[in-house]
């Protein structure tokens, strides 16, 4: 596995897989891996045969309160998961590689970053958006892995692509979780064990909101109402919990059409987010 720093590097060694003509797949991450992420490795090695993982903490993407100082970091023991996962390249680049001095340009969508974790967190689909078209240009691929546990991620990923014409495909990766339910998330670390015990309650609240849309419920309101006091008897503090369209993430007003249920709510210091289908769009399967 082949470990590169630099960023003129990572250029010219993916220049020359385009003009050899290789497929490329791309994992994005921003390191402390879990078997959520090596997942979307082994899933990226189905599609190409050179498989590059990024590891970087990207400092855009984060808010001036947010946990960028205490982000785990762990570049020793990422490297060795991801040489058993079947990477092929890592692309760890230092914050400096990225933003040189004088750095000023972001990636801005109009519309998806009003929504749901875009408006507690003013620039952070910027900083996303503006890191992943960056690592695009760097590393040349020609399919990249996004998980569906960061839906709205993976919504902005996908429009920025079409958008400005990218020439890479994006492949959505269902979300992986423990066994008792939790999706799992380099931040669950910062959980204290009890916070870990009543931390599968959120997946737990967005199946029971399944079940009563599956046994009848066609009140969205009352849904959303019943979901957040759920999560506040468990102990949460709810950013937000919202059944939105599957596309644009605005407001769902019916339960008869394809929507999905968003959550992020905060256990003590730790912010989690999940989210589930709903009511499936036409030929998606259901996440479990
Ligand atoms: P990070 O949180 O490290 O996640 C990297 C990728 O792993 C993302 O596509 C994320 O959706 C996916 N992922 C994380 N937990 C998952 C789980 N339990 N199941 C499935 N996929 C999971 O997301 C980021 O980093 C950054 O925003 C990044 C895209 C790298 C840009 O900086």
């Amino acid at each position: 596995m082949d470990v590169i720093r630099s960023a003129v590097r990572m250029k010219e060694v993916a220049q020359d897989w385009r003009r050899r003509g290789l497929p490329v797949a791309l994992v994005p991450t921003m390191g402390a891996l879990h078997d959520g992420h090596l997942a979307l490795v082994r899933t990226a090695g189905q599609h190409a045969s050179t498989v590059v993982a990024s590891l970087f903490v990207n400092p855009i993407q984060f808010g001036p309160r947010e946990d960028l100082a205490r982000y785990p970091r762990d570049l020793d023991g990422d490297l060795r998961k991801l040489r058993s996962a079947g990477a092929t390249h890592v692309f760890a680049p230092e914050a400096s590689e990225m933003y040189p001095e004088g750095f000023q340009t972001r990636v801005v969508l109009e519309r998806l970053p009003e929504h749901l974790c875009g408006r507690s967190r003013p620039g952070h689909f910027a900083g996303v958006a503006t890191v992943v078209l960056k690592l695009f240009h760097l590393c040349g691929p020609t399919v990249a892995v996004f998980g569906m546990k960061d839906y709205q991620q993976v919504l902005v990923v996908e429009r920025m692509v079409r958008d400005l014409d990218l020439d890479v495909r994006i492949v959505r990766h269902p979300t992986v979780r423990e066994p008792d339910g939790l999706a799992m998330s380099s931040r669950n670390a910062y959980l204290t064990p009890k916070e870990r015990r009543v931390a599968p309650e959120l997946y737990a609240t967005l199946r029971a909101l399944r079940d009563l849309v599956v046994a009848g419920e066609r009140d969205v309101s009352r849904l959303v109402t019943a979901g957040r006091d759920r999560l506040g008897k468990a102990g949460f503090a709810v950013e937000y919990l919202e059944v939105v369209d599957p596309d644009t993430l605005d407001p769902a007003t019916s339960l008869d059409a394809p929507c999905v249920a968003a959550v992020a709510a905060r256990l003590g210091s730790t912010r989690l987010i999940d989210n589930l289908q709903l009511v499936p769009s036409d030929a998606e399967e259901c996440t479990r």
